[in-house]
């Protein structure tokens, strides 16, 4: 038997011990002591350690499913007890891991020890600042910024657990299909893990400063002749044939580590839920392991009462918000364009996940224009804030909630902004330099002499 049939023989005889033990609404192991990888469609299981891109029977896309959290003397961790047991492992405390994933780690990868890849990651802030307030019409809206991660977007929580798995299982090569963001994440991670990376990007719509991040960290990146949706069938086709590890987000590791955005912000809200979530929305792996995140803190104890998630798309990109409107009785596909790069994509591949998402949190999906989109980001970004265009959809997704009477006011609501306003430099370029644009904030050349300076202040108001 070759090692990877028997690595499969194995999966199964393992995944037979806990099938049928599920409590906690089926959402948790109650026995034994690894996690297992579950098809969400055919609810066929994998052992933790098998390397399969999707469901070996049906090709579905797999879910992890944990043992339920135990304190160290094997009592079941629920509630305050939970609570507690994540606040002994913030940074600061003797227990604590300087990393904003792994303090969750009996959520995300149990046992991952000395195989954990981290540079460290999230610990991000959650802001709040009038001016936005302001813009998206309403008071103390909590903005939960990604861009704070080490490479500039949340991708790095996914990622710190997808190379983490590339190493338990000796991994040869990693690779993935990105609009920017994922391939800069999975270059930095493969980098610090000695592990060759391999990208694939859409030629000319990816953002400059991912793009340069991606060949500094050192992966061997491929410009494809096609969009987004054009490199993931790619990828998908040359991890089958070549035997890489595939870290897209439909790897159930990379969703796991995204939950911690939820579960952090949750602690840092002292566990008492905002009213809604709003999140940008593109290949929907955000969405799903947003949703997987609420799901699990809501049977583990950890909140009372699931927020309403939104998901933002971009007009010109929303085959998701189009499904919503229908009931999701349509998996639609578009021909995606917007000049929000990152979520240009037309065939969202957690689709199902992302659904169940929304319907689980009683959410909803809006698609907001190009022209919202910058209006948001140029707020955001005067604020001092600053964000990559994507980001700004959850913001201007707010103010549409508001104007229409969905938020009203006194309602508690966290917007995500995902990327770091440097992700892309030409796109600010490019505005403040427009003739045509009102807000732009235009650069005046002048000699190297102070009564140059003295004349731009008396034709404005600079000072
Ligand atoms: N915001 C930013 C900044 C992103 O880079 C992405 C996705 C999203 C939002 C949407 O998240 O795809 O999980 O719905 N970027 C991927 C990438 C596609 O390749 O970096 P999603």
């Amino acid at each position: 038997m070759s090692d990877h049939a028997h690595a499969h023989a194995h999966a199964h005889e393992h995944a037979h011990d806990h099938a049928h033990d599920h409590a906690h609404g089926g959402l948790f192991l109650e026995s034994g002591t690894e996690s297992i990888q579950r098809c969400a469609s055919c609810g066929h299981t994998l052992a933790a350690l098998d390397a399969a891109a999707s469901c070996p029977a049906c090709d579905g896309l797999l879910d992890i499913v944990h043992v339920a959290p135990r304190d160290v003397m094997g009592a079941p961790l629920h509630g305050m007890a939970l609570r507690a047991h994540f606040a002994q492992h913030c940074c600061a405390r003797p227990l604590g891991s300087p990393s904003g994933v792994w303090r969750f780690e009996s959520l995300v990868m149990p046992g991952a020890g000395s195989a954990i890849v981290s540079h460290p990651e999230g610990n991000t802030p959650l802001l709040t600042r009038p001016a936005i307030d302001r813009f998206a019409g309403i008071e103390g809206l909590r903005i939960k910024h990604e861009g704070h991660n080490p490479t500039g977007s949340f991708k790095d929580r996914g990622m710190t657990v997808g190379v983490t798995q590339a190493v338990r299982l000796g991994a040869s090569a990693v690779a993935c299909a990105s609009t920017g963001n994922t391939s800069a994440a999975l270059a930095s991670y493969a980098a610090q893990a000695g592990i060759p990376g391999l990208v694939f990007v859409p030629a000319g719509k990816i953002a400059l400063g991912k793009l340069a991040q991606t060949l500094g960290y050192g992966a061997r990146t491929l410009i494809v002749r096609g969009d987004f949706d054009d490199c993931l069938r790619l990828v998908q086709d040359a991890a089958r044939e070549l035997g890489i590890y595939l870290l897209n987000s439909i790897n159930p590791w990379r969703v796991e580590g995204q939950k911690t955005i939820v579960l952090e912000m949750l602690q840092q809200l002292g566990w008492e839920s905002p009213d809604f979530i709003v999140l940008p929305a593109g290949n929907l792996g955000n969405t799903a392991a947003f949703g997987k995140a609420l799901r699990e803190a809501h049977a583990l104890g950890l909140i009372d009462r699931v927020p309403r998630l939104v998901a933002v798309q971009a007009a010109g990109s929303a085959p998701f918000a189009r499904g919503y409107r229908d009931g999701f009785a349509t998996r639609y596909t578009v021909t995606a364009d917007t000049i929000a790069t990152a979520i240009r994509i037309g065939d969202p591949a957690s689709w199902d996940r992302a659904v169940r998402a929304i319907r689980e949190t009683n959410g909803m999906v809006l698609s907001c224009t190009d022209d919202e989109i910058i209006e948001a980001k140029v707020v955001i970004d005067a604020a001092g804030v600053g964000c990559e265009p994507a980001s700004a959809a959850s913001v201007a997704g707010v103010r549409q909630l508001v104007r229409d009477g969905v938020i009203t006011p006194g309602q508690r609501v966290v917007a995500v902004l995902t990327g770091h306003v440097l992700k892309d430099p030409g796109i600010l370029v490019d505005l403040h330099q427009r003739a045509d644009f009102a807000s732009a904030n235009r650069p005046i050349e002048i000699d190297a002499d102070v009564r140059a300076v003295a004349r731009v202040l008396e034709q404005r108001s600079v000072v």
